[in-house]
């Protein structure tokens, strides 16, 4: 009886109908009063008690199996089941196929413009030792400059932190790479700070290095006003403040001219009309040496910018954490 069972079964799992006869067809074939299925259960009252519970589950199984085939047909084939209130006419509900995330997007969009002018993505790990993440970079222990940026250390080994700038991947791919190099680093870095509209304790980088054989400063600014064009238009104006970074000498900040018509324009430049976007540098001799690189033979210059603070002007996005609380009304409009 098993076996005539399980082919019962096989000719459940395999119906499909193609109109609502065959159903009603189906329907009075295995669950009618008369049908398969009551006809099993008469047998079943019949068999030694010992076989029953293996028999019953399985009759049972088909039953539920038979019933769902109707429901689901019933509900999932409109024009199996056509009552004269639907509108053929209506247009189906779409499924919701999500989107990138507006930093995804930036991000993108800045390696792209990079990669025009051939830098490589190169990655590094998150969790860094302190020789990637400070000494190589100039930033001994001790030094006051390591201040800027409050650091996550691993509890119990305090070489080990999280990376607080992506420029831990500067010495990486020096060290795995010989001049001329052109690399863009983007990844996600952490700083210990009280989480605000502007300021958040996880965040995006992006930085670039280009070392090579007399680099100068002017390379630098011409690279920089390309990238400021590109992401924010042909008619941006960039200017270079000098500014300080362990790494680099010297070294500048980088802003671009945003302009004074609006209130929040007042506000968010400070009255200034001016943004700061990034900063900047010819890359510390020191540096180049702790990587393995020859600082007599070559220079180079190396940029970092944040990936949040490019989003929140281009997309005019007033407060940082939306970008980390996935609600899909703010998701949903990039
Ligand atoms: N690492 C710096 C920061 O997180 C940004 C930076 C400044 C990167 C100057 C650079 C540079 O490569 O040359 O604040």
């Amino acid at each position: 009886m098993l076996d005539e069972i399980k082919v019962l079964q096989k000719e459940v799992d395999a119906f499909t109908p193609k109109n609502k006869k065959e159903l009603e067809v189906f329907r009075i074939k295995f669950l009618a009063k008369k049908g398969i299925i009551n006809n099993l259960f008469d047998v079943f009252k019949t068999i030694p008690k010992e076989n029953k519970k293996e028999l019953g589950l399985a009759i049972n199984n088909l039953k539920k199996e038979a019933q769902a085939k109707i429901v689901d047909f019933k509900t999932s084939a409109p024009s199996l089941n056509l009552s004269k209130k639907e509108d053929l006419s209506r247009p189906i509900k779409l499924n919701s196929l999500g989107s990138r995330h507006p930093l995804s997007c930036i991000k993108n969009q800045i390696l792209a413009i990079f990669n025009k002018i051939g830098f490589v993505v190169s990655e590094g790990p998150e969790i860094e030792t302190d020789w990637y993440n400070f000494s190589a970079l100039n930033l001994p222990k001790e030094h006051p400059a390591r201040d800027m940026q409050d650091t996550f250390f691993v509890q119990t080994n305090p070489d080990i932190l999280l990376r607080t700038h992506t420029s831990s991947v500067q010495v990486r791919h020096m060290e795995k790479n010989t001049p001329p190099i052109r690399t863009v680093s983007p990844g996600r870095v952490y700083r210990n700070e009280a989480i605000s509209s502007r300021a958040h304790c996880i965040f995006h980088q992006i930085e670039g290095l280009y070392i090579s054989e007399r680099v100068c400063f002017a390379d630098l600014k011409q690279v920089l006003l390309f990238f400021a064009k590109e992401m924010f238009g042909e008619k941006t104006k960039i200017r270079l403040r000098p500014s300080f970074f362990p790494f680099t000498e010297p070294s500048a900040e980088v802003d671009i001219y945003w302009g004074l018509q609006s209130v929040s324009d007042h506000k968010i430049t400070k009255g200034t009309g001016w943004l700061e976007i990034l900063g900047c540098g010819m890359v510390d001799p020191t540096v180049l040496e702790n990587c393995g690189i020859d600082s007599k033979k070559y220079s180079g210059y190396a940029f970092g910018m944040g990936v949040e603070r490019i989003a929140m002007l281009k997309y005019g996005v007033k407060d940082l954490r939306l970008f980390y609380e996935n609600d899909l009304r703010f998701l949903n409009q990039f």
